[in-house]
């Protein structure tokens, strides 16, 4: 069989079961380590038939199952970087991409971060490589700092690891306190797909506003003079955000971002009339 023939299968197969067709592409190229343009170009080469069974047996895996493609090929890719991925973190986001992409083109070199939450790393390796930033990244979970490690030596990036409960065995202060913390709350609906994705990454109490709070509340110990907290969390989490931040921090104001769907997804967090000697 041939290249071609066997992408021909996997699209009709998702086409059956109702799934992305760009599934069935995304699986080929992870599991023969090939670009999309490198699946284009040898289209007419022939595939062993172990190789094509491998492919319909874990794609039966996504339609029948929903188990996410990037658990299946053990990887994804963030920000032009191959991450590993599995059950023990979670699935970095587009939306994630774009926050970091905000990051790396608006704000200066040189900082001092925090990354609360870190999973697969994704965060804060691309923020080390990209700015060259100073990165401390925690998790609760050893599992995910297993992963995170790999990840950073694979990319060959330089971050601490810490393992700690949110501020727990944080001692420092930062430039930038950057985190996509659990946010869901039980009460969301969510695809079945995110039930293979670790419980302590996604939810959150209190409608998924717990993470949230405790982060912003106790950042202003740990923030040096002029420093920032970058948030992603949920659409409807803005307004409690800016509640919260006038109720409790009156001396700081909130921008909230839309993310590309133009849902409310972002917010920053800075004392008011802060600018870093580096922005000058
Ligand atoms: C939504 S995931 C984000 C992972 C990664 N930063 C990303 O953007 O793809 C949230 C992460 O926070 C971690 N986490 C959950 N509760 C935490 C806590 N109390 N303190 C520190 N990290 C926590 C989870 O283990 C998970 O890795």
């Amino acid at each position: 069989m041939i290249i071609r023939e066997l992408l021909q299968l996997g699209y009709e197969k998702t086409q059956e079961f109702n799934k992305e067709p760009t599934a069935a592409k995304l699986l080929l190229s992870g599991l023969l380590e090939m670009s999309y343009s490198d699946i284009f170009i040898n289209y007419d080469k022939e595939i062993t038939d172990e190789k094509a069974e491998d492919y319909l047996e874990l794609l039966d895996f996504h339609v029948l199952e929903n188990v996410p493609i990037q658990y299946l090929i053990g990887s994804t890719n963030f920000y032009g970087r191959r991450f590993t991925v599995d059950e023990r973190v979670l699935i970095p986001r587009p939306e994630t991409e774009y926050l970091v992409d905000k990051v790396v083109k608006k704000l200066p070199n040189d900082l001092k971060v925090l990354e609360i939450g870190t999973g697969s790393g994704c965060i804060g390796v691309t923020l080390n490589l990209e700015k060259k930033y100073e990165v401390d990244a925690t998790d609760i979970c050893e599992d995910a700092l297993a992963v995170a490690e790999s990840n950073m030596k694979m990319n060959e990036a330089n971050i601490n690891l810490i393992k700690s409960d949110l501020y727990e065995n944080i001692t420092e202060k930062y430039d930038l306190i950057i985190s996509n913390p659990p946010y869901v709350s039980e009460t969301d609906e969510v695809a079945e797909s995110v039930y293979f994705e670790p419980e302590i990454a996604l939810y959150s109490d209190y409608y998924g506003t717990l993470h949230i709070s405790v982060i912003i509340l106790g950042a202003t110990k740990h923030l040096n003079q002029d420093g920032m907290i970058i948030l992603e969390h949920g659409y409807k989490h803005g307004l409690f955000i800016k509640r919260l931040v006038s109720n409790f921090l009156p001396e700081y104001r909130v921008f909230t971002l839309k993310d590309l769907q133009g849902k409310d997804r972002y917010s920053v967090i800075r004392k008011r009339g802060s600018v870093w000697k580096k922005d000058k």
